[in-house]
């Protein structure tokens, strides 16, 4: 049994400055907690002068990769850089090393993240990465671990607190798109360049990284549909408010006969759906499985010291392990070759709003275009009416996304139709 455990930190930004405050706090409970203690030995960082503020002692700074992959004393490398390149390359080198690795990165695990964890399994070395997915929200280990006796069919939830908290401003104040997304830019919640955020492309790695988890097999980014909130606007919060919903960024995964259904997009949330409550930054995935029933987790998502509570609960897991020599115990988890759905075969409810002339043979032109493609209504309501246009709103019954498609595209060429307005799936 080690008396300390070395780590190495790759980075000293939100989320490395809170894995290495976490650890000073932790530091009286290692002992009773783990047996040992676990030291930061050294910290990569690419500006030794910026993060010498940040650090008891600025010698543990280094900028030189070579002196922590060949230093044999550091046991757990915890990569919290991000990016692919050269955090990937950092990460196989650290695991051929004989080193465990703690890492944060989504966007790596969702796309290199099986061979990455094949490496580790044939070196019998861990590779943890709870952080990757919900930030402080424990999902990685219950899907791995604790819920291991299902057959999970749905993982669906809001992944990303940016989304979450500019739709949650525009449906209690009103806010259009753009003010809250410099709102939340002010607060910090967004960067500077939010694309990653308001496109769906974070929440699209999470759902890879927890499709692949829950359902057994591979998906990565590139299988995820994904649609982003840009196009979302207040009066559509309103309308879908009226109809007792909330409009939701989603992630949602299901295991289907027919293949893997993966996806992000806005959705219309039932106002009584545990998901529709879960407002600001905050976020929640819902779990069903065919034993548990179902199980929903919820917390913070993203910041310092919520993420680095994710991270030092990996180190504490791999440091256990060390000292039990037994690194390298729950490896790839996927031992399915599931088929991914091609996204055009996926169903969903929709909720359709059209801009159109007031005149009649409005209803009975939209309404045989619908029929034609097998769309079947559900609801359809006129909104507004000004002089000479009118406001629809259609909601779908479920229907392919391919037979959407098809709908829509003859309807905007009917020449009563002034627009499309939005097309938004709703959530049963
Ligand atoms: P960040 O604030 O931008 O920090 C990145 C750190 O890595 C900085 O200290 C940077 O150093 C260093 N770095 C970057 N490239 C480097 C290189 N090539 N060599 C040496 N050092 C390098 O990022 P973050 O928000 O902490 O995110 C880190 C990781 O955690 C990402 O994978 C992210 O997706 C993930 N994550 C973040 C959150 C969150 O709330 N922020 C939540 C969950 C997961 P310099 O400052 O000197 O450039
Ligand atoms: N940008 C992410 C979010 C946090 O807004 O949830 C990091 O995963």
């Amino acid at each position: 049994m080690k008396e300390q455990i070395n780590v190495a930190l790759l980075g000293l930004g939100t989320v490395g400055t809170g894995v290495y405050k976490i650890l000073q706090m932790q530091k009286e409970d290692m002992i009773p907690k783990l047996g040992c203690t676990v030291q930061v030995k050294k910290i990569l960082v690419r500006n030794i002068e910026k993060a010498a503020k940040k650090v008891e002692d600025p010698s543990v700074l280094t900028n030189d990769w070579n002196s922590i992959v060949n230093d044999p004393d550091i046991d757990i490398v915890v990569e919290v850089m991000g990016g692919l390149n050269p955090a990937g390359t950092y990460i196989r080198e650290a695991l051929q090393a004989g080193k465990n690795v703690v890492t944060a990165n989504k966007d790596l695990i969702a796309a290199e993240g099986h061979e990455l964890l094949q490496i580790a399994g044939e070196l019998k070395k861990d590779l943890m990465f709870e952080a990757a997915v919900a930030g402080g929200i424990p999902l990685i280990r219950p899907l791995k671990q604790c819920l291991q006796g299902n057959h999970i069919e749905t993982v669906m939830g809001i992944v990303n607190g940016t989304t979450n908290f500019i739709l949650t401003k525009m449906t209690f104040e009103g806010m259009e798109f753009g003010e809250a997304l410099a709102l939340a830019q002010e607060l910090g919640y967004a960067e500077a360049d939010p694309t990653a955020d308001i496109e769906g492309l974070d929440a699209a790695r999470k759902v890879a990284i927890m499709s692949s988890l829950a359902f057994h097999t591979k998906v990565t980014f590139d299988d995820v549909y994904t649609e982003g909130i840009t196009k979302i606007t207040a009066k559509d919060i309103r309308y879908a408010k009226e109809m007792g919903c909330r409009i939701k960024l989603l992630g949602v995964a299901k295991d289907t006969p027919e293949g893997v259904e993966a996806a992000v997009y806005p959705m219309l949330v039932p106002e009584q759906h545990p998901l529709a409550s879960v407002n600001d930054s905050f976020n929640a995935v819902f779990v069903h499985g065919d034993a548990v029933d179902d199980a929903m987790f919820y917390g913070r998502g993203a910041g310092e010291l919520p993420t680095g509570s994710a991270i030092v609960g990996d180190i504490f897991d791999v440091v256990r392990n060390i000292n039990w020599d037994c690194t390298g115990r729950i490896g790839c988890t996927c031992y399915k070759n599931l088929a991914i759905k091609d996204a055009k075969e996926v169903s969903n409810k929709y909720y359709i709003r059209l801009k159109c002339e007031d005149r009649f043979g409005v209803l009975a032109a939209v309404t045989s275009i619908f029929g034609c493609h097998k769309v079947s209504i559900e609801q359809m309501i006129q909104k507004r009416k000004t002089e000479n246009t009118a406001e629809l709103v259609v909601v779908t019954e479920a229907v392919k996304d391919k037979h959407m498609r098809a709908s829509l595209e003859a309807i905007s060429h009917l020449e009563v139709i002034t627009e499309i307005a939005s097309v938004i799936r709703v959530a049963e």
